[in-house]
C-alpha cells in the first residue's frame, strides 16, 4: 500500500515513458492488492476517474466493476463517450445506470442552489449504493482521488464533488493515481489511450449542469443549457480555444425577456456565456473571446436552439463574480 505522502524525490511524470513506467509500476501494485477479488468504482467520465478506471482495466480486467450514473445533468454527449470508450473500446464491466427521472423529479421546484447540491450528492450516493448491494463479492472500492484532494480535504475525494463515499460503505480503498497531480494524471491517462476530449476535459461541477440551469430546473430550461453548452463547446474546439481557456459553459437563468422571430413577439430565456482562465480556481480573469466569434455563437444558439433568444458574455473576473453562477 502506498502512503498518502508524496516524497521530494518522486519525478514529476512529464512524458509518455514516465507514464509508462508509472503505469507498469502500478499494475503490478494493484495486483498484489487486490488478488483475485473485485473493485468497484463510480466512473463519472470525468478525468480522474476514467484514469483510474483504464489503468484498474489494465491490471485486473473485468474484476473491476464500473458504475456509470447519469443524473441528468450531464453535459450533452458525456454519459454516451463513457459507454463508447470504456464498454465498446475497453470492454469494461460497466453498469450504466439511467437515474435522471430520479434526480429531476426531486429537484422540481428546488431553487435554493446549496439545497439543490445537497439534492444532487445525496441522491448520487443512494443509486451508488443500491447498485453496490446488488453486487456480491465486491472488496475494494477504487477512486480517482488526486494529491491536491488529499492535501486539501485529508485524502477524501470531493467534499463537494458528487461521487463521495457513503460513510457505511466498508471497503479497502483503490487509488493508485493518489499522489499525483492533475498534469501528471492527464499524461498517464494519454499513455493509457483514453481519447484527449477525455484527458484534457475542462473542469466540471459535480452537480454540472445543475447548477447551471439557475434556479428551480425544468426539463425545457435544460435541454436548451445543454444544447447552447455543447454549441459552445464545439465553437471553442473548432476556433483553438478548448486547451487555451480553463473553463467555459452557459448558464441560463429563470427570467425571459421579449425578442422577435418570424415577425412575431417570442419570450425566450438568455444563455449566459461564462469563460475564464485560473491557475486554481480562486481567482479567475475572463477571457479575451474574439467578437467575431462571440457573433457568431450568439447566431448560432439563437438560431438553433429552441427557447433561448438572447446571449450575453459574462465579464465579470473572480472576485468580484464566482466563476459558476450559482
Ligand atoms: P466558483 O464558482 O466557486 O468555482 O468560483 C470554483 C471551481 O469549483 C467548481 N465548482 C464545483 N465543483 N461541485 C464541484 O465539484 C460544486 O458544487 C461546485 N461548485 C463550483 C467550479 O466549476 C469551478 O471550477
Amino acid at each position: 500500500m502506498q502512503t498518502d505522502f508524496r516524497p521530494e524525490s518522486m519525478q514529476r511524470i512529464t512524458t509518455i515513458e514516465l507514464a509508462n513506467a508509472f503505469i507498469d509500476e502500478q499494475v503490478k501494485l494493484v495486483r498484489e492488492q487486490v488478488k483475485d477479488k473485485k473493485v468497484l468504482l463510480a466512473l463519472s467520465g470525468g478525468v480522474d476517474s476514467s484514469v483510474v478506471a483504464a489503468l484498474l482495466i489494465k491490471a485486473i480486467g473485468k474484476q473491476l466493476v464500473c458504475v456509470h450514473v447519469n443524473h441528468g445533468l450531464m453535459r450533452k454527449g458525456e454519459s454516451e463517450q463513457v459507454i463508447e470508450v470504456f464498454k465498446k473500446g475497453l470492454d469494461a464491466n460497466l453498469i450504466y445506470v439511467d437515474a435522471t427521472d430520479r434526480f429531476l423529479d426531486l429537484l422540481k421546484g428546488v431553487s435554493d442552489p446549496e439545497q439543490k447540491r445537497k439534492i444532487i450528492g445525496n441522491e448520487f450516493i443512494k443509486v451508488f449504493d443500491e447498485e453496490a448491494s446488488k453486487l456480491s463479492g465486491i472488496s475494494f472500492l477504487a477512486q480517482g482521488t488526486i494529491y491536491p484532494d488529499i492535501i486539501e480535504s485529508k485524502g477524501v475525494k470531493a467534499h463537494h464533488n458528487v461521487g463521495g463515499l457513503p460513510e457505511e460503505m466498508e471497503f479497502s480503498l483503490v487509488e493508485p493515481v493518489k499522489l499525483l497531480y492533475k498534469d501528471e494524471v492527464r499524461v498517464v491517462g494519454k499513455a493509457l489511450g483514453l481519447p484527449v476530449s477525455m484527458v484534457e476535459r475542462q473542469p466540471f461541477p459535480g452537480p454540472g449542469l445543475g447548477v447551471r440551469c439557475l434556479g428551480a430546473i425544468t426539463r425545457d430550461r435544460l435541454h436548451a443549457l445543454r444544447e447552447a453548452d455543447a454549441i459552445l463547446r464545439e465553437e471553442f474546439a473548432k476556433n483553438g480555444l478548448e486547451g487555451k481557456v480553463w473553463q467555459y459553459f452557459i448558464a441560463v437563468p429563470d427570467m425571459k425577456s421579449v425578442g422577435v422571430k418570424d415577425g412575431k413577439r417570442y419570450e425566450g430565456w438568455p444563455a449566459i456565456i461564462r469563460a475564464v482562465n485560473t491557475t486554481d480556481a480562486m481567482t479567475a480573469t475572463v477571457e479575451n473571446i474574439p467578437f467575431e466569434l462571440l457573433k457568431h455563437i450568439t447566431n448560432r444558439i439563437t438560431s438553433e436552439v429552441e427557447g433561448i433568444n438572447r446571449v450575453l458574455y459574462d465579464l465579470t473576473p473572480k472576485p468580484i463574480g464566482t466563476i459558476e453562477w450559482e
